[in-house]
């Protein structure tokens, strides 16, 4: 079965399209065949951090129904099991998709046939943008040390968690007990709050309570924190996934940062991935040791990194 990752990040900028990118070509240079989902239906430009011109064919063309399946509009990259679908011919008005849009190419995208789909993801709280970060139990959450980026970081997975919680309460197994909890609450304040809804659920029925936490619990966040600098505190990204894990009822895992680089910038300008341009810098090692997180291996470096370290 695949593995889906959407990447999101509260703020524009934050490096979201350079990770799908670079996680990518890790991966699939391990063998494991890689699809990179562009729904940054407004902004798309995944396609340039590939080195590719306008891909003749992408999602806009599985919209008009030019391609009747997500699968037909896959196209290769310079990197061999590394495939993209582009959105770069969308139209302006596909940037504001109806429900059922949205819907038909979550489902697709669950049908697509590689070990891993990441979608870049459009920056803000928007709906489409959290759907789709809704479309796999795990997403990664790309953030830089800047407290604006935090702030708008800690906005996002709010609106996340809470658009999970409110989909968890309107499973069959909770619909009635919710159902009678907000009728309840309603007599006495008006304005109902999911937290008070999850404590009164697991006061009322102990063993619906422990479900609604298990099933909440299912959601991983993946956390990265981009565009590190020395000077910032080495332990930000620890304390951020502490705080997320005592304020939420989800899973939050701190991946790893990856070094600030101006070579990133040079390397999207070149064509290339960073990690193929530049396999042997800092900024490389955060991304691979990301990777072995992220595919489970959790294995020590490689020993070419070890060497460039010493
Ligand atoms: N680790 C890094 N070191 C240096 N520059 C970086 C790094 N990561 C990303 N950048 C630079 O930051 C800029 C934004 O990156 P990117 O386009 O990936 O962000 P994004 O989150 O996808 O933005 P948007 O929200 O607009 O889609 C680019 O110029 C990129 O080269
Ligand atoms: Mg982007």
């Amino acid at each position: 079965m695949s593995r889906i990752y959407p990447i999101g990040g509260g703020k524009g900028g934050t490096g979201k399209t350079v990770i799908a990118a670079n996680l990518g070509a890790l991966i699939a240079k391990q063998g494991k065949s890689v699809v990179l989902v562009d729904l940054d239906l407004g902004g798309s430009n995944l396609h340039t951090c590939l080195g590719m011109r306008n891909p003749r064919i992408g999602l806009n063309e599985f919209l008009n129904k030019t391609c009747k399946k997500l699968d037909q509009t896959v196209v290769s990259t310079a990197i061999s099991n590394l495939f993209l679908v582009s959105s770069v011919n969308c139209s302006l008005e596909v940037a504001n998709l109806f429900f059922a849009q949205k819907q038909k190419i979550i489902r697709a995208i669950q049908r697509l046939p590689y070990d891993y789909i990441f979608l870049d993801l459009a920056a803000g709280t928007n709906f489409n943008t959290i759907d789709f970060f809704l479309a796999s139990n795990e997403g990664l959450f790309v953030f830089t040390p800047e407290p604006t980026s935090i702030e708008n970081a800690a906005r996002f997975i709010r609106t996340v968690y809470l658009r999970k919680v409110k989909q968890v309460l309107k499973q069959r197994a909770f619909l009635e007990i919710v159902r009678e909890i907000i009728a309840n609450m309603k007599d006495r304040n008006a304005n109902v709050k999911s937290s008070d809804i999850i404590e009164a659920l697991t006061e009322k029925d102990p063993a619906k309570g422990k479900l609604l936490l298990e099933r909440l619990s299912a959601f991983r966040f993946k956390l990265i924190l981009n565009q590190f600098e020395k000077k910032i505190d080495e332990n930000l990204g620890e304390k951020i996934e502490k705080v997320c894990n005592r304020h939420f009822h989800s899973d939050f895992q701190f991946l790893g940062k990856v070094s600030y680089d101006e070579k990133v910038h040079d390397s999207v300008l070149s064509s290339r991935t960073y990690v193929t341009k530049y396999p042997y810098t800092v900024t490389a090692l955060n991304l691979q040791n990301i990777v072995d997180k992220l595919i489970g291996k959790d294995q020590p470096v490689s020993d070419r990194y070890q060497r460039y370290h010493e």
